[in-house]
């Protein structure tokens, strides 16, 4: 058995799931510029939103993902919309646990990649997600990276 499991957002997980606490500095990397500005056209209907519970069954995590073959950008058809660990629960691997539900999430759908957009920075996610295999794809226009990981 698996040490986490996901579970869906819902009225019994939805408290702790807005609880998370981040580490200090890291609150200015949860949503990029891009996905603040698209926040308000997403559909409620092309996202998968998920808590990570673990063994203890606590929320430890969450990810919002969407799935929108339609989608105009090719960066919001299959992407980690957001992401992220309680600061107590980081560096135990609850981060690469819920990236790889993502994958396999996408690749049930028929997405070959599922792609997220991250800003550099010290307290930023980039050295996690390129050490777990996304490879940088490109820029947007505010300078943030767009990654991308086979599925
Ligand atoms: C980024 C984040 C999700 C990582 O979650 P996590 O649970 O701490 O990551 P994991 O424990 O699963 O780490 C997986 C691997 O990445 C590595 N890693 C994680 N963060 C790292 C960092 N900042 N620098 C270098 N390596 C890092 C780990 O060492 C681990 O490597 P290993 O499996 O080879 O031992 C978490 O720090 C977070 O919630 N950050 C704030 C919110 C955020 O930035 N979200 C992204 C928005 S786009």
């Amino acid at each position: 058995m698996g040490e986490f499991r996901m579970e869906e957002l819902s009225a019994s997980n939805v408290v702790a799931a807005n609880s998370l606490t981040l580490k200090p500095g890291q609150e200015q990397f949860i949503a990029p510029v891009t996905y603040a500005m698209a926040d308000p056209f997403l559909d409620p209907t092309t996202t998968w939103s998920r808590v990570a519970i673990d063994s203890e069954g606590d929320v430890v995590g969450f990810l919002l993902a969407n799935f929108d073959p339609d989608a105009m950008d090719e960066e919001f058809r299959s992407c980690i919309w957001r992401m992220n660990v309680a600061a107590e629960a980081q560096g135990r691997g609850v981060g690469r646990f819920i990236v790889n539900e993502a994958v396999a999430e996408a690749r049930r759908r028929g997405f070959e990649r599922l792609t997220v957009i991250w800003e550099s920075g010290d307290e930023g996610p980039e050295e996690f997600f390129l050490h777990i295999g996304f490879r940088v794809m490109g820029e947007t226009q505010y300078g943030e990276k767009i990654g991308a990981i086979e599925t």
